[in-house]
Order: structure tokens, then C-alpha cells, then sequence
């Protein structure tokens, strides 16, 4: 097995990897055998301007959840006025069922590392901080390694970028969280960079303007970087040629996007496919079908504060049009959890409640509470000690928290409401089954919870 090309230059999921069983990491000597580097090479024979036009050209989406243009973020920054100007790389990959960016990190560091001298190069940022999760430790000696090898090879440092083909410096650091899922949230891990505790902050002003250390940042995702080197490489062409067009007149989804699949599914795993493609596929042709043969049931459409995709959903496109065209929040990491016929979706639920009320960072009391009771009024509906008007309560709860009902400083407790809205509504019967009419069961119920 050829380590020639990255593994967004193929067509063919992880194989540039090799077989997971005698994967290794690509060195630096490795990478730049089989032409790694040579798309930073001739960036730097671009303007900056050139190639933030051909990011803007390609269309790429970022990849850490939002899918914001990749090309017009950067466009937000102001000139240049010889103060410092940074990139967050973004590699928090806190949230559960999230497991692309870690494959990236694991294999192919020198990919994501030239993405990153790419896109300080394009939008003249001077210093980069690789922010990784808490937990990732084998991954964070990973990056620590390939960063000294990049700066022992002239890529970043005092000579400017490529032992001085460009005169414009470029310093890349590593920064470990202390590990917690808000800590990914832009304007968290900001926070977090800063030395303080990672409390998102109300935006605008937003970080391309005013981020780390107030001045001019930009936050990229892990796997967004890493498609900057193909994009130079081969063109905007090319890599509109993979993913999609939208088929409700919105922005395309163009590319193509690891997909992590688990939860019951034969072949768990990071698969590379085009954005599009449909979740059965994904799921029969890639990760193995369904575990010993079981109905699909659902899934959770890519982390899970998208929500969830109902057991009539399983032909899904994967792009960035599923949340409006499948009543989920969006296509998140586009990394899904499936489940099978046998799945209790009230225990999904409830587990997932528990989830966002501990990771709930605090500062905006319709988070903070309404976490603790959605999952309060999860556990009593599974224990059968609720009424069908907890049922109620808990949708009413669930649909006012978040940045989009305004009640939010950030997108965490948006996340709680879709996952908690989609599961009850597309399973309604399930939690219908295990509540008593609120006019039988009000006495009842006092004092259980
Ligand atoms: C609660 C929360 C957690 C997030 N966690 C991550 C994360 O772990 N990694 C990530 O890239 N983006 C995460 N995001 C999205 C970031 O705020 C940001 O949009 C992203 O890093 C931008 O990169 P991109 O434009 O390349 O996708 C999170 C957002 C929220 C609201
Ligand atoms: S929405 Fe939740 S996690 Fe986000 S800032 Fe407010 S309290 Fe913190």
C-alpha cells in the first residue's frame, strides 16, 4: 500500500493510511517523499489574496461542525497592521461519537500541519496554536513530534516559512486542553488559550476581529486545514468535482468528509466518502451493515447535538442540507451513531441529557437549569414515574434554550434541545408508552424526583 498521496487526495477511504492493522505515523521524510509539502511550496508562489480566493473558489465548508465557508471566515479579517494575528486549530474533538479528527492527527500530522502554514501564509497569521483535546495524549506527543520536525525541516520559525522561501515567520505551538466539551467552542477555546476557564463569550465581536488575546484569530477545524494542501494542489475544480450540489437551492457541499460510523454497525470506523452520500450506503457499503442483521432504528445524525434521524431517514443524504431536509439541527462532524431495532430511545435519551447537563459551562441560567431538569424529567420518564404532562414540560424546556429561541451565549444547550426535540418527537409512542395521564398520576408523582 502506496502513503503517496493524503488521504483527501483519494477516492478510496483511508487507504493512503494503509491497513489499520500496520498503520503508522508518516513522518516528515515519508510525507515529503510521496510530495508532502509541495502544495506549501506553491502557495508560497501565490499572493496571500490568490489563495484565499481559491479557498473561497472551492467552497469549502468547514469541517468542525457549523459549516461555515471556509473562505469567507477568513475574508472577515481586518489588514494586517503589524501586530500579532493568530490561528486556533481547532482539534478539541470533544463531542461524542467524533472520532475524524483523531485519525487525521493519528496518521497524518505533516497534512494537517501544512494546512496549517497554508492558511497563516493566505490570511497572514503570525503564530499558531494547535489546541488539542485533554484526552488525546498519545495524539498530542504525536503533533509535539511532527511540530519539531516541521520547525527542525524550516517549515515554521525564525527563517520564515520553508527555511525562507517566504520571508513571512510563522510559529506553532501545542496547547493541551484540560478537557472538557466546551472547551471546543470557538470563543471557549479562546478562553481556554488565554489561561482562563473556558466560558464562551457573546459574540459579535467576533474572533476574526477581536479573538485570542483581542487581537485579529482565526479558529479552523483539524480536517479543514488538512483539505488546504489538496485544494493548492490540485485546484478548486477538482475538488468540486466530489460532493454535491444542493438540492433545496442552498450553499453546495462540496468535497469530500471523513465520516466516523459506530454504535451497531459491523465495521465501526473513519471512512473518506463524498459529502452526499446517503447514510444506508454509508452504512451497508462501508462500515459493514447492520450489526447481526438488526433493523435500523435511527441514528444521530454527526455528534450528538444534531439530533437524530428517525427509522424512516435511513436513505439520508449526508450533506450540509440534512437539517433542513430531515428536521435535525445539521450535519455536525458528519459522524453518526447508529442504532438498531432494539434500542431503548428513552434510555438515548436520558443518557444523552446527562451528557450536556454536565458539560453545561454555566453562565446562562436557561442552560445551566434547564439541562438539569430535562435530564430530571428524562430519568423519571425511564424509571415510568411521569405523567404525559412531564412530557410537555420537557419539550417546553427543551425548545427555549439556545443561541436560535436567543437565550444563549452559545451553541452547547442548541445541541441539547435538538437532540432532546428530535428523539421525543420521532419517537413519540416510545415515551408515550412510559408515562400515565398527568390527571391519574399527579399525586403520584410528587416527591419522586
Ligand atoms: C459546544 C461546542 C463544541 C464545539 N466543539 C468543536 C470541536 O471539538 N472541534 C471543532 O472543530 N469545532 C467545534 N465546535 C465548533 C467551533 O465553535 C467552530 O465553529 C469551528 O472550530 C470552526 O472551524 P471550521 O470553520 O473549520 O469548521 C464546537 C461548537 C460548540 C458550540
Ligand atoms: S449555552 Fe451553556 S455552555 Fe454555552 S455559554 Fe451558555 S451556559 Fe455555557
Amino acid at each position: 500500500m502506496s502513503l503517496k498521496e493524503p488521504v483527501l487526495c483519494k477516492r478510496i477511504p483511508t487507504q493512503p493510511w494503509g491497513n489499520p492493522k500496520d498503520r503508522k505515523i508518516i513522518t516528515y521524510d515519508q510525507y515529503v517523499k510521496t510530495g508532502g509539502y509541495e502544495a506549501l511550496d506553491k502557495a508560497l508562489g501565490m499572493e496571500p489574496a490568490q489563495i484565499v480566493d481559491l479557498v473561497k473558489d472551492s467552497q469549502l465548508r468547514g469541517r468542525g461542525g457549523a459549516g461555515f465557508p471556509c473562505g469567507l471566515k477568513w475574508t472577515f479579517l481586518p489588514e494586517p497592521d503589524g501586530g500579532r494575528r493568530y490561528l486556533c486549530v481547532n482539534a478539541d474533538e470533544a463531542e461524542p461519537g467524533t472520532f475524524k479528527d483523531r485519525l487525521l492527527i493519528d496518521y497524518d500530522p505533516h497534512l494537517v500541519l501544512e494546512g496549517i502554514a497554508i492558511a497563516c501564509y493566505a490570511c497572514q497569521l503570525d503564530t499558531a496554536y494547535f489546541f488539542i483535546r485533554g484526552e488525546y495524549r498519545h495524539q498530542a506527543q504525536v503533533v509535539e513530534n511532527a511540530i519539531q520536525e516541521a520547525y527542525e525541516k524550516g517549515i515554521f520559525g525564525d527563517k520564515g516559512l520553508m527555511g525562507g522561501k517566504s520571508k513571512f515567520k510563522v510559529e506553532c505551538y501545542l496547547h493541551r486542553s484540560a478537557g472538557a466539551y466546551i472547551c471546543g467552542e470557538e470563543t471557549g477555546l479562546i478562553e481556554a488559550i488565554e489561561g482562563k476557564r473556558a466560558w464562551p463569550r457573546i459574540k459579535p465581536p467576533f474572533p476574526a476581529v477581536e479573538g485570542l488575546f483581542g487581537r485579529p484569530t482565526i479558529v479552523n477545524n483539524v480536517e479543514t486545514l488538512a483539505a488546504l494542501g489538496p485544494i493548492v494542489e490540485q485546484g478548486a475544480e477538482w475538488f468540486k468535482k466530489m460532493g454535491c450540489e444542493s438540492s433545496i437551492k442552498g450553499p453546495p457541499s462540496f468535497g469530500p468528509k471523513l465520516m466516523g460510523v459506530s454504535g451497531h454497525v459491523n465495521t465501526p470506523g473513519v471512512y473518506e466518502c463524498d459529502l452526499g452520500i446517503p447514510l444506508s450506503t454509508l452504512v451497508n457499503e462501508y462500515a459493514g451493515g447492520m450489526r447481526g442483521g438488526k433493523k435500523f432504528k435511527g441514528a444521530i445524525a454527526g455528534g450528538i447535538s444534531m439530533g437524530i434521524l428517525g427509522p424512516d431517514q435511513f436513505d439520508a443524504e449526508m450533506d450540509f442540507d440534512i437539517g433542513k431536509k430531515y428536521n435535525v439541527m445539521g450535519l455536525g462532524t458528519a459522524c453518526p451513531t447508529i442504532f438498531d431495532e432494539d434500542t431503548d430511545m428513552v434510555a438515548v435519551a436520558r443518557n444523552i441529557a446527562r451528557f450536556f447537563k454536565n458539560e453545561s459551562c454555566g453562565q446562562c441560567t436557561p442552560c445551566r437549569e434547564g439541562a438539569q431538569w430535562i435530564y430530571k424529567l428524562l430519568c423519571r420518564i425511564e424509571r415510568g414515574d411521569a405523567t404525559s404532562k412531564d412530557l410537555d414540560l420537557l419539550l417546553e424546556i427543551a425548545g427555549s434554550m439556545g443561541i436560535m429561541p436567543g437565550t444563549t451565549i452559545c451553541g452547547l444547550a442548541d445541541g441539547n434541545n435538538w437532540a432532546v426535540r428530535t428523539i421525543v418527537n420521532k419517537y413519540r409512542e416510545e415515551f408515550e408508552a412510559r408515562v400515565r395521564p398527568s390527571c391519574v398520576a399527579v399525586g403520584m408523582t410528587v416527591g419522586t424526583s
